[in-house]
């Protein structure tokens, strides 16, 4: 049976600016303001500007050190952090599980202070143990980018959809963002929720009732925009501005929590077809990996109306730019 219910209004815009000290870490985006993400997203734009340039590199980071530490695989935000840091001229030192020290039983922090001890400046984080970089954050004096832990959070994929989004709306407030799928695990669902309502976005979460939260505002907490639970994803689409579509991990099957591949290609694949009901002009995101052909058809995926593309160019400015607020000269914490 389907659920459809309102969990929360949007406010007036008024609410949504206000002035924010320099941060130390990038931890999750429920700390952020709507003017710190407007600030980001101005400082990514200025990043764009670098990376268009036939010499892409400036001096802006140089003798700083940036250690990349991942214990969980990754294409895109390991990347996209490695040519940040090495456009803006850091060291960029990257450490993977297999590579590192923990393979013989060192703990998470004692490898985090003999980076620190070496001079690393800033950390970028992944681990499968969600509350990882506020480990890292509250035993160590270095900043930390979480890179995505666990279920928990991935800001920087947030803020990166966020750049995408306004870069072809011209505005996030007042949207209609459509996120279907595996809602109950996903990180990137978890900061998206908190940066597009922060930015005054309506949010509609959409799913299997099996992979959606059974309380919405526990989990996500209250933020300006308004906030909506729908498992029929006909009925969510209608409307929508953006669509963004979720990678299906193939255990969640394993484990009970789907009855089939196929049954969730029926009821929630995100295709041309059902993209009919939402707006003419809606666009579709997804923050990769795909598993192309099951959440989202490949002609969808790699047609007109993707940002898939844009989304993961965009990953580079926005983490330079991440980068740049953290640990450039004359920018204290
Ligand atoms: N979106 C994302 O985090 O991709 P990677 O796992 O490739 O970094």
């Amino acid at each position: 049976m389907a659920v459809s219910r309102v969990v929360e209004e949007r406010p007036a815009p008024s609410e949504l600016l206000g002035t924010e000290p320099r941060r130390q870490h990038v931890l999750d985006l429920d700390d952020f303001s709507a003017a710190e993400i407007e600030q980001t997203l101005e400082t990514a734009d200025a990043m764009a500007e670098v990376l268009g340039r036939q010499i892409r590199k400036v001096p802006t980071l140089r003798g700083r050190t940036i250690v990349t530490l991942f214990y969980e695989p990754s294409t895109r935000t390991r990347a996209s952090f490695e040519q940040a840091g090495k456009i803006l001229s850091a060291d960029v030192i990257n450490l993977t599980s297999s590579e590192s020290s923990s393979r013989k039983g060192e703990s998470l922090v004692d490898t985090a202070r003999t980076l620190e001890a070496m001079g690393a400046d800033i950390i970028v984080l992944r681990h499968s143990m969600s509350g990882a970089p506020y480990l890292v954050a509250r035993h160590t004096s270095i900043s930390v980018i979480n890179a995505g832990d666990g279920w928990h959070a991935h800001p920087t994929q947030a803020l990166l959809d966020l750049h995408t989004i306004k870069q072809r709306f011209k505005r996030i407030q007042g949207l209609k963002v459509v996120i279907v799928g595996d809602i109950l695990h996903s990180r990137v669902a978890r900061s998206n929720v908190w940066g597009l309502r922060t930015m005054g976005a309506d949010v509609t979460l959409c799913g299997p009732p099996t992979l959606l939260p059974t309380d919405v505002l526990e989990a996500f907490g209250k933020a300006p925009g308004g906030l909506a639970i729908e498992t029929d994803l006909d009925t969510a689409l209608d409307g929508a501005d953006v669509v963004m579509a979720l990678r299906i991990q193939h255990e969640r099957q394993t484990a009970g929590l789907l009855p089939s591949v196929r049954e969730y290609i029926r009821c929630y694949q995100v295709n041309e077809e059902r993209m009919g009901r939402a707006k003419e002009t809606a666009l579709v995101m997804h923050p990769g990996p795909m598993n192309d052909g099951v959440e989202i058809s490949h002609g969808l995926a790699h047609g007109a109306r993707s940002l898939v593309e844009s989304q993961v160019t965009n990953g580079v400015a926005v983490r330079m730019a991440l980068l740049y607020m953290l640990a450039s000269p004359g920018v204290e914490s």
